[in-house]
């Protein structure tokens, strides 16, 4: 049975580093491993009237992939210390009744940034977050891909090998862990 990962990307940008990495994944995952990439661009800003007058198509369709998939992926840049806005309005939206998807959802994070420091401020802040809709976090490895400029070539694709292992070992991880909470019966 194929392991079903939802991959999402907190850059919108057509040339985002961490979209890249969520490719290189995709070309990284074990076998029996299908990832897919949310689009979060389409989503309106959260607002509660919004949500009140019926959850928008875009948000129930977000919704029920994650619902569908067996993990999350997370890939990350860091904006001002902390989540991007359309990560985070995105998580906002998919955290509102009836049945947020990430209730006991596992969940892997990582994040591309051009500094040294590989958004390693931003994914605690997003640890918390994900700490409030109850999800399983993989705990490690850490996944801080810095000096995003070395790491990708012209057309977007890895080309660090140090790199692919931590994305490789971050994948095995959460499927690991999606065995120990969710264990499979067929
Ligand atoms: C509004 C804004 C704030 C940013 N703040 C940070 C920051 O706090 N730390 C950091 O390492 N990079 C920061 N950056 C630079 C991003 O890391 C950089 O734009 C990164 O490549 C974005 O990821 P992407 O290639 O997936 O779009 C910021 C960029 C923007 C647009």
């Amino acid at each position: 049975m194929t392991f079903k990962v939802l991959a999402i990307s907190g850059s919108l940008r057509q040339q985002s580093t961490n979209t890249m990495a969520l490719r290189a994944a995709q070309d990284l995952a074990p076998g029996g491993m299908e990832i897919e990439i949310a689009d979060i661009a389409a989503l309106p800003m959260y607002d509660d009237d919004l949500n009140a007058a019926g959850e928008p198509p875009s948000v129930a369709q977000l919704k029920a992939k994650i619902r569908a998939a067996d993990a999350v992926l997370i890939s990350t840049p860091e904006y001002n210390f902390s989540i991007p806005g359309p990560l985070k309005n995105a998580l906002d939206w998919v955290s509102r009744p009836p049945e947020p998807p990430f209730d006991g959802k596992p969940v892997a994070i990582m994040g591309v940034s051009p500094g040294p420091l590989g958004t390693a401020r931003v994914q605690y802040h997003l640890r918390q977050v994900l700490v409030y809709m109850n999800t399983f976090t993989v705990n490690k490895p850490e996944v801080f891909i810095g000096q995003s400029a070395s790491k990708f070539d012209a057309n977007g694709r890895l080309t660090d090998a140090l790199t692919g292992q931590f994305i490789t070992d971050l994948l095995v991880s959460l499927r690991r862990l999606a065995e120990r909470v969710a264990p499979r019966t067929q």
